[in-house]
């Protein structure tokens, strides 16, 4: 298929958005800046939007083939993928296997300790007021989405990191944890943004190198060797 690209329609920190000739298509386009803290460091990871859209649309597939579904229709070129034009739930799900980030700070907890079963998290978002944690109940108290549309979400979640986790153990990757996003497409629930290194935590299995974003946040050196690493281990 072929979409003629009309104007843009949306900067994010990561992804410019396009509206196509078709209304129901957009362009998603992953640039090289990166941010963190809610955009206060900022910097290029060269080639991160290669590495990025090729690692997400290689999951959506996969995970389009296990039965969810998901806003991917094609990829255009090596920084550019179709996806259907979807409204965004202004709620971002974290998922979580093994204790990292800001669970340590919230709970004390060690970084690297085995959860005993996965933590499911709602976030809402909104960068001015730092993405806060919510839960059901004020997903549903200010209509951010209906019950129905949560208990899909919660269920793909789930679904989601049994998948990613399996398939990249195979790789000698421990998906530590990781941020969805889902959309609305003609009524239906449908998992949308990026799942890439961006917004996963990626370890290897014997070293615990960290393969994924942290490297920048934390200042800890060979930031795009460590995305190319993960183009790699998925034979991309
Ligand atoms: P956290 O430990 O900082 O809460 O992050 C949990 C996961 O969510 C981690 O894999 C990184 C990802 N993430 C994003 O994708 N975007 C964000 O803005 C934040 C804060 C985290």
């Amino acid at each position: 298929m072929s979409y003629q690209i009309k104007g843009l329609l949306y900067e994010g920190k990561a992804k410019k958005i396009y509206e196509t000739d078709n209304p129901d298509i957009v362009i998603m386009e992953y640039k090289d800046d990166a941010t963190a803290f809610d955009g206060t460091k900022r910097g290029t990871i060269r080639e991160k939007g290669i590495v990025n859209n090729k690692v997400s649309n290689h999951f959506f597939k996969l995970l389009e083939s296990k039965g969810i579904p998901t806003h991917f229709v094609e990829e255009i070129d090596e920084r550019r993928t179709a996806v259907k034009k979807v409204e965004i739930v202004p709620v971002e799900i974290i998922v979580r296997n093994i204790a990292a980030g800001s669970l340590c700070n919230r709970l004390g907890l060690e970084e690297g300790i085995v959860l005993k079963r996965p933590i499911l998290e709602f976030c809402y978002k909104n960068d001015a007021l730092h993405d806060p944690q919510i839960n059901q109940y004020h997903i549903l108290a200010l209509e951010l989405a209906t019950e129905e549309e949560v208990d899909r979400i919660v269920e793909y979640s789930f679904k989601t990191n049994q998948v990613l986790r399996e398939y990249l153990k195979e790789v000698n990757i421990d998906l530590i944890d990781f941020k969805l996003e889902f959309g609305r497409y003609k009524g239906n629930i449908v998992l949308a943004d990026e799942i890439s290194p961006d917004t996963c935590r990626f370890w290897d299995v014997n070293t615990k190198e960290k393969l994924d974003k942290d490297r920048f946040r934390r200042d800890l050196g060979n930031v795009e060797e460590a995305y190319k690493e993960v183009l790699k281990r998925l034979g991309l």
